[in-house]
């Protein structure tokens, strides 16, 4: 005999999720599509993949992601693709393919791949639900994306979430701005960490981002972009502040938050969920990027939007110690059938068209293993068709969750089934 070989993983930095798990992801999207609903944005799909230059002008080839994590491939066509990264450019490029109406407000759930280093909340694959909306640079806009993350989050249960909110500025006085930050950086290079000691020039605005206290106390005692931010983007800044204040959703400025892609113009936000460790506390996050539709070969067009990790959200949930449903549904019924006949066929096909789910048992097994998968099933009801039943014309309709099975056990005619368990089910 040869040796059985060793079970196949999924690979590295990725997961499978089954149920009961999987019925909290159920419960999170659906929550997701009805605040996304709730605040316009439809449905948008895009592929999984993308020509690699989709990421690089979008995202920026410097930028960590494009240039060390993203999946690059060719495919057997001699094409460059890559695995997406992340929602937005993506959604953009089918904007600009597409040129539908604006403002455009489209919402997604994607998995997102990014080679990283895998940790607790940090994967290869994870998972992002998001917005992007197109077409308007109105302050209003802003504050309904950042309100709808806001409001999701406290749809789900969240309690411990803040919001860190900056902006970048536009390529005006951000080009200012980094021209000073680089003069700040090149008086203290042989300050800085030793992985932004040689790099700073190149991308100043990432030293910033840098949690080792050498980068941080440089940066502290140099200049910051709010300081720096020309009279229309103060006051767009100021607007969205404002606003968010106004329907009572408080921001805190972080003049640090610089974010990690390159298409990012004027507000910038974080939500950070304090319940997790501070290495993974993004739940998510977003901004603007008013220049991305035009890097993208499109008409020149603001842009805004976000994401969140669901896996990240679901951690919060479980560090806040919150009771989202972790449960399956229960089925309704379990129908346990001996009478080697199409019974069970029939049945759960009536009581699934009625819209009740419902499951049975499989290769013609006796009548205490079935009941044994009927209880393990969780059903509520055992549906219970023997040869008595069969020759009666009747079903035995077993209580599998009440007090005392014998007492909830009646028979009802075959043609009563569904609307007996329809009413059995709306009672509990
Ligand atoms: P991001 O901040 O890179 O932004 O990712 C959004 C969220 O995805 C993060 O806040 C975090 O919750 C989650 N996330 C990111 N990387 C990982 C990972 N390796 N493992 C687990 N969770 C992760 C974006 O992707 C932008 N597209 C957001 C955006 C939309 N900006 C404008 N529109």
């Amino acid at each position: 005999m040869s040796e059985p070989s060793t079970p196949f993983r999924a690979p590295v930095g990725t997961h499978d999720v089954l149920a009961p798990q999987s019925a909290r992801w159920e419960r999170l999207v659906a929550i997701f599509a009805d605040y996304a609903h709730r605040y316009g944005f439809s449905l948008v799909l895009t592929p999984m993949f993308e020509d690699v230059g989709v990421f690089n002008r979008g995202i920026g080839e410097h930028s960590e992601v494009a240039s060390k994590e993203m999946y690059v491939f060719e495919d057997r066509g001699g094409r460059t693709l890559a695995l997406r990264p992340e929602g937005t450019a993506s959604v953009v490029r089918a904007f600009v393919q597409h040129q539908p109406p604006t403002p455009w407000k489209a919402w997604y759930i994607t998995p997102a791949f990014r080679y990283e280093r895998p940790q607790a909340g940090r994967y290869r694959q994870h998972h992002q639900v998001g917005v992007e909306a197109l077409g308007t640079d109105d302050p209003a806009i802003d504050i309904e994306v950042i309100a709808l993350a806001a409001r999701f989050y406290e749809a789900l249960g969240l309690t411990r979430v803040r919001l860190m909110v900056n902006s970048m500025g536009h390529d005006v006085c951000r080009g200012a701005y980094v021209q000073r930050l680089r003069e700040h950086l090149g008086a203290h290079a042989d300050e800085l960490c030793e992985e932004h000691a040689t790099v700073w020039s190149a991308n100043p605005l990432r030293v910033l981002d840098c949690k080792r206290s050498s980068c941080i106390e440089v940066t502290g005692a140099g200049p910051m972009l709010p300081e720096h931010l020309c009279e229309d983007c103060r006051a767009h800044f100021a607007h969205v502040v404002d606003g968010l204040a106004s329907i009572g959703i408080p921001s805190t400025l972080n003049p640090r938050l610089v974010r990690g892609f390159d298409y990012y113009t004027r507000t910038t936000f974080e939500f950070v969920a304090d319940a997790l460790d501070a290495a993974q506390n993004a739940i998510g996050g977003g901004g603007r990027y008013d220049k991305l539709a035009e890097e993208l070969g499109g008409k020149p067009t603001s842009g805004i939007g976000f994401g969140s990790g669901i896996e990240r959200l679901l951690l919060a949930l479980d560090a806040e110690g919150s009771s989202d449903a972790s449960e399956t549904r229960p089925i309704d019924a379990f129908v346990v059938d001996t009478t080697g006949t199409d019974a069970a066929t029939v049945v759960v096909d009536e009581l699934r068209r009625a819209g009740l789910s419902s499951a049975r048992a499989y290769d013609a097994r006796s009548m205490k293993a079935q009941m044994k998968v009927a209880d393990r099933s969780g059903a509520r009801l055992a549906l219970i068709i023997g040869q008595r039943e069969l020759s009666a014309g009747e079903v035995t309709i077993r209580d599998l969750r009440g007090q005392d099975h014998e007492q909830a056990q009646q028979s009802v005619a075959r043609g009563d089934v569904v609307a007996t368990v329809s009413n059995l089910v709306m009672k509990k």
